[in-house]
């Protein structure tokens, strides 16, 4: 039987008066991809902050591996197996692979403050990990700023594996990228899903990146659970549907059709 690695149960999150998450049920199971989408504004990043331990929730619970935790900061989610890849990816590029794929846990030969950096060996690691996501970086030691988007992603999710995460939460990972680069992400993420004993969170706009790697399906609008299902459950028209924040796509087209008569 495939495992639950982390369940939410009726996260509420208010900003003031504002209620920006309103009972969110979620779950996601080892070596699966959930596909979170939503319009702008429905709530993915604040759902997303509170799992990585950035937002505290109003109320509701959150379970990893059947255990419930509570985060007061990244740190706390982050030991708890919670990897999340930002957009902004925390990466220098002046920096080699090696040293972003170790910033702040480096290795040392011999004991701290005194031993020096073991570069071979992070070297290695850096580059045996990122191979068995997809990427075969010739030199670990070159500067990320020779790398692509879509690899540069790739040494994040890699970075992330290796310390230790068992839910990976990626938030719009093909975004800001060009067509091939997302495809290289997408293949990424499903070697990612082969491995088996990762659950994956992916934020997307992009209905047909969600098709093609998501065993499952999860929709917000306005802070609320508008639709779910698994991949054999859902019409590509539902999903249309629901991408539209439950909006009919004939009553959209009707909208527009009275914006140019008006
Ligand atoms: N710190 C905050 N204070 C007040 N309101 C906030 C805060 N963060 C988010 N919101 C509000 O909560 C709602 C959900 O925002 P959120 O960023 O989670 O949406 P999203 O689904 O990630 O949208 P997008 O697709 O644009 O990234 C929005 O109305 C937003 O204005
Ligand atoms: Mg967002």
């Amino acid at each position: 039987m495939t495992e639950t690695i982390i369940r939410t149960e009726g996260l509420v999150k208010k900003f003031g008066p504002f209620t920006a998450l309103n009972g969110i049920d979620l779950e996601v199971k080892k070596g699966q991809v959930l596909a979170l989408l939503g319009d702008n504004g429905a709530g993915k990043s604040t759902l997303i902050r509170i799992l990585s331990g950035v937002h505290k929730p109003t109320s509701g619970k959150i379970f990893v591996e059947g255990k419930e935790v509570s985060f007061n900061s990244p740190r706390d989610a982050s030991e708890a197996g919670i990897g999340t890849v930002y957009q902004d990816l925390a990466i220098n590029p002046l920096m080699s692979v090696t040293r972003n794929f170790f910033m702040g846990r480096e290795l040392y030969k011999g004991p701290r403050p005194f031993g020096l950096l073991d570069m071979k060996t992070m070297d290695e690691i850096a580059h045996a990990e990122m191979v068995k996501i997809g990427i075969d970086v010739s030199d670990p030691r070159q500067a990320v700023g020779t790398m692509s988007g879509g690899q540069r992603q790739t040494l994040a999710i890699a970075r992330a594996i290796y310390f230790g995460a068992k839910v990976l939460i990626l938030d719009e990972p093909t975004s800001a990228l060009g067509q091939k680069q997302q495809m290289g992400v997408l293949k990424t993420m499903m070697k990612v899903r082969a491995q088996g004993d990762i659950a994956i969170i992916f934020i997307t706009h992009n209905e047909i990146h969600s098709q093609l790697v998501a065993d499952s399906f999860t929709f917000l609008a306005l802070g609320e659970v508008i639709g779910r299902g698994g991949k054999d459950e859902l019409e590509h028209d539902e999903i249309r549907r629901l991408m539209a924040g439950g909006a009919e796509i004939s009553d959209l087209a009707k909208e527009l059709a009275a914006v140019s008569v008006g």
